[in-house]
C-alpha cells in the first residue's frame, strides 16, 4: 500500500462518517504572529476548538504538511523528521471518546489491516489536577486489545497541547489528556541501553507511534489553573510518514517511499552506503525535502525567522554532504537532490523546482565561501600554535563551522582533537550562549546593540586597552578610532611601527592585570577644562561642550587620583573590570601611516 492509497483511504474513511474534507492551509501560517511555522493539522482551528463555529461543520478531515523546527537536532533515527504530511480528524464539540477511539480502531485494523497484535495503545494515568482517564482503556478494552497492549503514561507522554505539558502550557492555551497508538516492529531487537523492558514509549525503534488522539477539553487559566472548555473536542493526528513505515512494516522511514529515493540518490551520488552514513543520509534527506517545501512557499534564506530556520537546515545539508564526500557534493549533487525530492510529490511541484534549485545554489555557494574563509583561518591558528579547542570555537563563532567538520578537517591536516580540546571548545559555547543572551536581553531593553552588555564589556576593555598601550608604548600613543560589535573591539591609534610580539603581549597581559584586579569604574561630570587638567584623556576635545563625563578605572582602596585609566567619554561602562572576563588581541596592522590598528575579543575566563 503506498502513501497516496492510506492518504486516499483515510480522507474518504472519515467523509464515510459524515466529516468534511477541509483545505489545508499554507506551512507559513498567514494570519498568526504566534508561530513560525504550521506544525500540527490543529493549529489553523484553535479558533473551531475554542467554541467558533466552523463553516463547514463539526466534523473535519483533511491531510495538513507540517514542519517542527524544534525537532532539527532530533533528526537522525528512525522515526524523527522536521517535515512530515498529517492526517487529521477532528470533533468541534461532536463526538468524543467512544467514536473517535472505534473509529481509529476500525480504520488501522480494517481499511489499512495493520494486525492487531502489533498494535499498542497508551492511556493518560491522571495527574493532580486531571484524573486517570478511565473511560478511554475501557472503550479501548472492549475493542478487544488485550490488557498486556494499554500502556498508562502521566502528562509527559499522554498529554499534548502545542506548547507541552500543563505546566509548559501559557495562559489561553488549549490541550487535553490524549491515547496514542503504537506499532511494533517484532523484527528489531531492544536496545538494552534504554532500560531492561521495552515498552511503546521506548526509544529503541521496536515501537512506533503512528496515531494520537487528543481530547482537548481544557484551556489554561491566568492563576495556573486548568479550566474546562465549553465544548469537549477530539484531534486527532497521524503522521503519514509513520503509517506508510507500519502498513509496510518497514521500520525506518527513510526505507519507506517518501525517502527512499532521496536516500538512494545521496548514496549513488556521493558514493556511499545507507548503513555506512545513516545518520547523516537521514539528516541531508529530511531537511532537503523541507527547504524545497519552505521555498516552495516562499521562504527565502535570511538571518530572521522562518529564512533564518531555512538556512540552518541548508547549511545542516551541505555540512553533513561534505562529511560523506568533500569533493563529490558540488552543484549537481545538490539539484539532482532536489529533483528527487520534488518526483515524490508530483501533484505539489509541477514545474516549480526551477527557482528552488537557484535559491539553494546560491545560498550554497555563500556556505562554502564561509567555509573557506574558516578554513584558512584555521590553518593560520594552527600554524600560530593557538590553543585548538578555542580555535575551533572561534571558528564556530564568527563562521558558524559545524564542530564535527571541524574536527575532519583537522584530521585531513594530521591533528587530533582531543577530549581536552573539546572541554575549551564547550567552555566557549557556554559563555557564547551567556553572552548572546544577555546582548539580546540588552538589545531588546534599550533597543542599541551598543548598549548591551557585552559591548559595555568591550567598551570598558578599550579603556584599558588605551591605557595599557600607552604604559608600554608610550605617551605619543592616542586613540585614533574605535568600533565596537557583539564580537569583537576595534581600536585605531598613533603610533609609527609594527609592534612587536612582545609589546602585544606585554599590553594583553596588562590588560588582562587590570581586569583581574577588578577594578572600579566611576563616573564623574565636570568642567572640560578641569577634566583636561586632571589628566583625563579626551582626544575629540572639539566635540565636547563645556560639561564633560569622566570615566576613571582605579583601584578603590587606593586615594583618587591614582587610577589607572581616566578618559572623557559618553560611557556606558560595567562598574567593575572583573565582569569582563578575558581578552585577547587577534591582530595589530596598519591603516595608514602613522596609525596601527588592534583587534581584541573577549575570550574564556
Ligand atoms: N495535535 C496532535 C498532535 O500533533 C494530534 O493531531 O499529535
Amino acid at each position: 500500500m503506498t502513501s497516496k492509497d492510506i492518504r486516499e483511504k483515510y480522507i474518504s474513511f472519515f467523509v464515510g462518517k459524515r466529516h468534511k474534507e477541509i483545505a489545508p492551509t499554507k506551512l507559513v501560517p498567514e494570519n498568526d504572529s504566534s508561530t513560525l511555522f504550521i506544525s500540527s493539522g490543529m493549529q489553523p482551528l484553535i479558533p473551531y476548538l475554542l467554541g467558533e463555529e466552523h463553516p463547514a461543520g463539526k466534523r473535519l478531515v483533511n491531510c495538513q504538511l507540517c514542519f517542527r523546527a524544534e525537532d532539527i537536532e532530533e533528526v537522525g533515527d528512525n522515526r524523527h523528521t522536521t517535515f512530515f504530511e498529517m492526517l487529521g480528524n477532528w470533533s468541534l464539540g461532536d463526538y468524543f471518546k467512544e467514536d473517535q477511539l472505534e473509529w481509529c480502531w476500525e480504520f488501522l485494523t480494517k481499511k489499512l489491516k495493520l494486525p492487531k497484535e502489533k498494535l499498542y495503545v497508551s492511556v493518560f494515568k491522571g495527574s493532580s489536577s486531571v484524573p486517570k482517564d478511565i473511560k478511554s482503556y475501557e472503550i479501548w478494552k472492549s475493542l478487544g486489545i488485550p490488557e498486556d497492549h494499554v500502556y498508562f503514561y502521566g502528562s509527559d507522554k499522554n498529554w499534548w497541547s502545542r506548547s507541552g505539558t500543563p505546566d509548559k502550557m501559557p495562559v489561553g492555551e488549549i490541550g487535553g489528556p490524549d491515547s496514542e497508538i503504537f506499532y511494533e516492529f517484532t523484527q528489531v531487537d531492544h536496545d538494552s541501553e534504554y532500560g531492561e523492558k521495552c515498552h511503546p514509549n521506548c526509544p529503541c525503534g521496536r515501537f512506533l507511534e503512528i496515531g494520537n488522539s487528543v481530547f482537548i477539553q481544557f484551556q489554561k487559566k491566568d492563576n495556573g489553573s486548568l479550566k474546562e472548555l465549553s465544548q469537549k473536542n477530539v484531534d486527532f493526528g497521524g503522521g503519514l510518514e509513520r503509517l506508510t513505515a507500519a502498513v509496510n512494516n518497514t521500520s525506518d522511514i527513510f526505507e519507506t517511499e517518501l525517502y527512499k529515493p532521496i536516500v538512494e540518490e545521496i548514496c549513488e551520488k556521493l558514493g556511499t552506503s545507507y548503513e555506512k552514513n545513516k545518520q547523516y543520509i537521514q539528516i541531508i534527506a529530511d531537511h532537503i525535502k523541507a527547504s524545497v517545501f519552505l521555498i516552495k512557499e516562499g521562504v527565502m534564506p535570511s538571518n530572521k525567522l522562518q529564512g533564518y530556520i531555512l538556512r540552518r537546515l541548508l547549511r545542516r545539508v551541505v555540512t553533513k554532504a561534505f562529511l560523506i564526500d568533500k569533493q563529490k557534493s558540488d552543484s549537481k549533487f545538490f539539484r539532482s537532490l532536489i529533483k528527487s525530492v520534488t518526483d515524490i510529490y508530483p501533484k505539489h511541484f509541477e514545474g516549480n523546482a526551477v527557482g528552488t534549485e537557484e535559491v539553494v545554489s546560491l545560498e550554497i555557494r555563500k556556505f562554502r565561501k564561509t567555509l573557506e574563509r574558516g578554513l584558512k583561518q584555521l590553518d593560520k591558528s594552527i600554524k600560530d600554535n593557538e590553543d585548538l579547542g578555542l580555535a575551533v570555537f572561534n571558528l564556530f563563532q564568527s563562521y558558524g563551522y559545524p564542530l564535527e567538520l571541524t574536527i575532519e578537517l583537522l584530521k585531513e591536516r594530521g591533528i587530533k582533537f582531543t577530549d581536552l580540546d573539546m572541554v575549551q571548545f564547550e567552555k566557549g559555547k557556554k559563555s557564547h550562549v551567556e553572552l548572546s543572551r544577555t546582548a539580546s536581553s540588552g538589545m531588546f531593553k534599550g533597543g542599541l546593540a551598543d548598549h548591551s552588555e557585552i559591548v559595555t564589556k568591550y567598551h570598558t576593555a578599550t579603556h584599558l586597552l588605551h591605557q595599557s598601550l600607552r604604559d608600554v608604548l608610550g605617551s605619543s600613543v592616542f586613540q585614533k578610532g574605535s568600533n565596537i560589535t557583539l564580537e569583537r573591539l576595534r581600536f585605531d591609534f598613533s603610533f609609527e611601527r609594527k609592534m612587536t610580539d612582545e609589546e602585544i603581549k606585554q599590553v594583553e597581559d596588562l590588560v588582562n592585570e587590570k581586569i583581574k584586579e577588578d577594578l572600579t569604574v566611576t563616573k564623574e561630570v565636570m568642567d572640560k577644562e578641569k577634566a583636561l587638567q586632571s589628566g583625563a584623556l579626551g582626544f575629540f576635545t572639539e566635540k565636547y561642550g563645556d560639561k564633560v563625563t569622566v570615566y576613571s578605572i582605579a583601584d578603590p582602596s587606593t586615594s583618587s587620583g591614582s587610577s589607572f585609566s581616566r578618559e572623557i567619554c559618553g560611557g556606558p561602562h560595567v562598574e567593575r573590570t572583573g565582569v569582563i572576563g578575558k581578552i585577547k588581541i587577534t591582530k595589530e596592522e596598519s591603516v595608514s601611516s602613522g596609525i596601527r590598528r588592534i583587534r581584541a575579543k573577549i575570550v574564556l575566563r
